[in-house]
């Protein structure tokens, strides 16, 4: 992990040009709006489709290996180890009915998508679910310091929690579960404004659509050595195996590396678009990026501050661009207030608004959210 980077001014000129977005869109955790660049890339592949010239399949199947050598650029894992699938779920689910044995440990409070994957594959017999806390629990290493047992073989975490903002401590989470135990991350709520030790991970899965601004239909999937070793590519389709196009009628085995977990092709629109935002990240950096993300989530805090308006995410960096407003009791009128005024954010309950910046958002609607939201409180 780097410390905050001074950015070029330059690059990260050229790098907000191509961002379109309304003012007052403050909800990067639910999606992020792609650039003109992805759009343009989407627009461009569909036309080469369209004519059909001679090769055109191999030149659209070629926007995987660019998402994949870009991710494995910005993750630290090596190409071999990086493979992608459709969305965050998908990766997840690959994974978790490749453990067998033993139990994983996960929050109940997680995301639904990085729930479901274990309770279907305790349901089937595969490895067993052990669900703790709940919404807001923070898997700090002392939280699953206290609930490992000798049964745990996994623990699953969001990198960054969707609700509180809270950011796991990865190494922090290696240290107390050790080497043989497997360390699972959904990095959908940081990958490419976190800049984060990813290696630490044993399977790391993120989702195009969000921080990354990529839309949907695309996610990586990186596995360490161990993670390869152990996880059984158990639903691994013909774009898994050796010699897939081979057509012999024999069934081939799996690939070596990550590509493994594929099942199918992915859309190339899909893939081309994944490829095309990873790259734009990589023209600033994710430290630059981060930099100026926490500014502006310090920003919006200041401003909530000022207008009374209680803040329940981290005040600190480690929120990466996840803002928590607490209106309690009044979340509903206050998010169609805010709707009214032009400033798109998440409805959390009955009690919180969740605001998520990015490195473009313009910080000049910050004061305009909280004074709509003072009433409120
Ligand atoms: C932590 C987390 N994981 C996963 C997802 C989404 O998963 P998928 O890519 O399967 O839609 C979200 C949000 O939609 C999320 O917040």
């Amino acid at each position: 992990m780097s410390s905050p980077a001074q950015h070029d001014d330059a690059a990260f000129a050229s790098y907000r040009a191509s961002f379109t977005e309304a003012c007052g869109f403050l909800d990067f955790a639910s999606y992020g709006p792609p650039s003109r660049a992805v759009r343009e890339r989407v627009v461009h592949l569909l036309e080469l489709a369209g004519d059909g010239g001679p090769g055109i399949d191999g030149t659209l199947s070629g926007e995987d290996l660019r998402a994949r050598q870009s991710f494995a650029r910005l993750s630290g894992f090596p190409l071999e180890n990086v493979g992608l699938t459709g969305s965050t779920s998908l990766g997840l689910f690959q994974v978790a009915f490749g453990l067998t044995g033993g139990s994983v440990l996960v929050s109940a409070g997680e995301f639904p998508a990085n729930r479901y994957p274990w309770l279907r594959t305790s349901a089937a017999g595969r490895a067993r679910v052990e669900l703790i806390g709940g919404p807001g629990t923070r898997m700090t290493p002392d939280v699953v310091a206290h609930a490992l047992t000798s049964d745990t073989v996994a623990v699953s975490v969001s990198a960054v929690d969707f609700r509180t903002g809270y950011r796991a401590d990865l190494a922090g989470l290696r240290a107390v579960i050790g080497p043989d135990r497997l360390l699972v991350v959904d990095g959908i709520q940081a990958f490419g404004v976190a800049d984060l030790e990813w290696t630490q991970a044993d399977v790391l899965i993120a989702g195009a659509q969000k921080w990354i601004r990529a839309g949907w239909g695309a996610a990586a999937l990186a596995l360490s050595p161990q993670g390869l070793e152990r996880i059984e590519p158990l639903l691994t389709g013909w774009t898994g195996v050796l010699d897939s196009r081979r057509y012999d009628g024999d069934e081939h085995l799996p690939l070596p590396g990550a590509q493994r977990f594929s099942v199918s092709n992915l859309s190339p629109y899909a893939t081309g678009a994944f490829a095309e935002a990873l790259a734009l990240i990589e023209t600033v950096g994710v430290p630059a990026i981060e930099g100026i993300v926490a500014a502006h989530a310090q920003a919006l805090i200041a401003q909530l501050d000022a207008a009374g308006v209680p803040v329940l995410s981290p005040r600190d960096r480690s929120g990466a661009g996840i803002v928590v407003a607490g209106v309690a009791g009044r979340a509903a009128r206050a998010h169609a207030a805010l709707a009214a005024a032009g400033v798109t954010a998440t409805l959390h309950g009955e009690d919180r608004i969740r605001f998520s910046v990015h490195a473009t958002t313009r910080s000049a609607v910050f004061g305009e959210a909280a004074a709509v939201l003072a009433p409120f409180v």
